[in-house]
């Protein structure tokens, strides 16, 4: 039998492990307790809660930047510092993390994913600057180069940031809320990037609340909410169920009726959304929909009623 792409071999430790990670901010509050999970490589996951779920504290926990009060992470078997110190992780943050009237080039910010392979003085040489424009181009922004940060565009601003992630050449990438404030053009790209990540082997967390992208590109899923609630192969952990479970209220339900959604193997299906990118579930509770539901006019679909 041939073996799937995405297995992983068993005596290999995962690629990206939370041992019972708990973070609690200086203020007190306890964003995450005993999170537990794991990744392989050539994986494709999406971490999926609401607002204030601890995504971005979770980002933070495995590239460091906090340090867990109880727990662990490790990556490759080993300590965070570690994997860090070979620049072994690409970041790239959400938006709202990033202070954007600093004042660097796009040029820079591609560059600086050169940074761990500079030395001392980071000057970059001849092999830094190739690796950086061929991340630009990669991503369609090369033309960009001279422009300030601060003057692009949400999704002009989230190629940049894949484009250092590229540049760096890790063979891990987490990536916060990419598609947020994007257009569907650069959802696509940065999606059709992502597979080819995992093709070639590298491991991609993604976060997301963009429920109806999730089935269609992540092969496998964590939903938190404030600790790790299931984590696991998409088809059986992204299930109503465990989305009930994470979102509770925040999730809107509509019944659809006579549909002829692709995909769809039942005339009556639930729709769960916290935003305008529905999840087309059938009465199987598995989605159902592989490509984005066609509205007319109100992006929901025809035949919704509450
Ligand atoms: N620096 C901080 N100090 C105190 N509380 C924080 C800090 N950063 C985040 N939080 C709180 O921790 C919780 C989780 O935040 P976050 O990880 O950003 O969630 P998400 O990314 O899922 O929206 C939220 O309640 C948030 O207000
Ligand atoms: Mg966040």
């Amino acid at each position: 039998m041939i073996s799937s792409a995405h297995s992983t071999t068993v005596d290999q430790p995962p690629v990206i492990e939370a041992r019972g990670v708990t973070v609690a901010y200086a203020n007190g509050h306890v964003a995450l307790r005993d999170a537990s999970f794991s990744l392989g490589g050539g994986t494709i996951c999406g971490l999926v809660g609401i607002n204030g779920s601890g995504k971005s504290t979770l980002f933070k926990a495995i590239m460091g930047f906090v340090v867990p009060a109880a727990g662990s992470v490790l990556i490759d078997g080993a300590p965070v510092a570690k994997a860090h110190r070979r620049a072994k992780v690409a970041y790239v943050p959400q938006s709202e993390d990033v202070d954007w009237s600093f004042p660097v080039s796009v040029w820079d910010v591609a560059l600086m994913g050169r940074y761990g392979s500079m030395g001392f003085l980071r000057i970059a040489r001849a092999e830094d600057k190739r690796l950086a424009m061929q991340a630009l181009e990669q991503v369609g922004v090369a033309d960009l180069r001279n422009r300030q940060i601060g003057e692009l565009s949400g999704g002009q601003r989230k190629r940049v940031f894949l484009a250092r992630a590229l540049a760096q050449g890790a063979r891990i990438i987490l990536l916060d809320e990419p598609f947020t404030g994007v257009d569907v053009r650069t959802e696509a790209a940065i999606i059709a990037l992502l597979e080819r990540l995992r093709s070639d082997g590298c491991t991609v967390l993604v976060s997301t609340h963009n429920l109806g992208s999730v089935p269609r590109f992540c092969d496998r899923v964590v939903i938190i909410n404030r600790t790790v609630l299931a984590a696991g192969p998409t088809a059986t952990t992204f299930t109503r169920d465990n989305l009930a479970m994470a979102f509770g209220g925040a999730l809107r339900r509509l019944r659809v009726d006579h549909t002829d959604i692709p995909g769809a193997s039942c005339n009556e299906l639930t729709v769960l959304t916290d935003d305008e990118n529905a999840l087309i579930m059938g009465d199987d509770g598995l989605p159902a929909a592989n490509e984005p539901l066609q509205g007319e006019g109100d992006g929901a679909g025809r035949g919704v009623r509450r």
